[in-house]
């Protein structure tokens, strides 16, 4: 019998596509969150605090690798901490991480804790690999629907969203190979300008809409206009793209109706 597979964050939306994939490939995965689920098979689920450094000895009984998801809007950075201590304890052969791309520059406290989150893995002892992985298409729904709503659109701001199929494929793929460090980043295949993809998003929805330009101040802006958040020439860009992505979306939404 392998050993479990520890996914932090599995309940969440990448790690609930991840730990499939996982269980395809025939190994035992254990969860760990912080909210109490019911065992599926060979699905074990923990109850931990990454950032409190709860239940992290318990969850990493016996486990040889580690796929750190769980994140949040703060504490990432601790929490990374808090698990690689404790993974030190337990004897784990390999670390994987995932990340943001631009980590390392953009000029926002999200984006500052996964470097230093990365930081302690590098630093970790233990070998590590590391995904940095761009805005999932779901994830810049909220943020395009309410630019929608207020028919405005940041000047110069690009995403390059990638779809949460090809973020779980390669998780599953890294989890299940050898420590790789860095690897190339991961993006969607396009980059857009987010007027470009609140356009895209109410055409989806039938209706046309004047978007009024919006200059986002100071460095954040500046970061944002000058690219800093976007992938460079060596990522793998991959998966479905904004429109596809959309549609799919509407799909299932009319399917839900009829
Ligand atoms: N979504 C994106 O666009 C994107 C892009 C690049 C990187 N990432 C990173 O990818 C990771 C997963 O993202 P996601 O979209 O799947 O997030 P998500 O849907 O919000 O899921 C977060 C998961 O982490 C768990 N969690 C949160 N805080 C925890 C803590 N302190 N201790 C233990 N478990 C905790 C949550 O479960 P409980 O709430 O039950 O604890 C949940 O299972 C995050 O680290 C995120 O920063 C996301």
């Amino acid at each position: 019998m392998s050993t479990p597979i520890l996914v932090t964050g599995g309940t969440g939306n990448i790690g609930r596509h991840t730990v499939p994939l996982l269980r395809d490939a025939g190994r035992d995965v254990r969860i760990l969150s912080r909210s109490a689920r019911v065992a599926e098979a060979a699905i074990e689920h923990v109850v931990g605090d990454t950032v409190k450094g709860l239940g992290l000895a318990e969850a990493l009984e016996g486990v040889e690798t580690v796929l750190h998801l769980a994140g949040g809007a703060k504490g990432d950075d601790v929490a990374a901490r808090n698990l690689v201590a404790a993974a030190r304890s337990a004897g784990v052969r390999h670390l994987v991480l995932i990340s943001v791309v631009g980590a390392d520059r953009m000029p926002i406290s999200y984006f500052r804790m996964k470097a230093a989150a990365e930081r302690e893995f590098a630093a970790s002892g233990i070998p590590w690999t590391i995904l940095r992985v761009a805005q999932l298409h779901d994830f810049a729904v909220p943020m395009v629907k309410a630019l929608s709503a207020m028919r405005v659109a940041p000047r110069g701001l690009r995403f390059e969203t990638v779809g949460v199929d090809v973020v779980a494929a390669r998780l599953a793929e890294l989890t299940l190979g050898s420590p790789a460090g860095r690897v190339a980043d991961l993006a969607g295949p396009e980059i857009r300008e987010i007027a470009d993809l609140v356009r895209a998003f109410d055409a989806a929805r039938g209706r046309t809409r004047r978007l009024l330009p919006l200059r986002i101040p100071g460095a954040v802006g500046r970061a944002y206009r000058a690219g800093d958040n976007l992938a460079d020439d060596s990522a793998v860009r991959a998966g479905t793209s904004w429109a596809e992505f959309l549609a799919n979306r509407e799909a299932v939404a009319a399917d839900s109706r009829s």
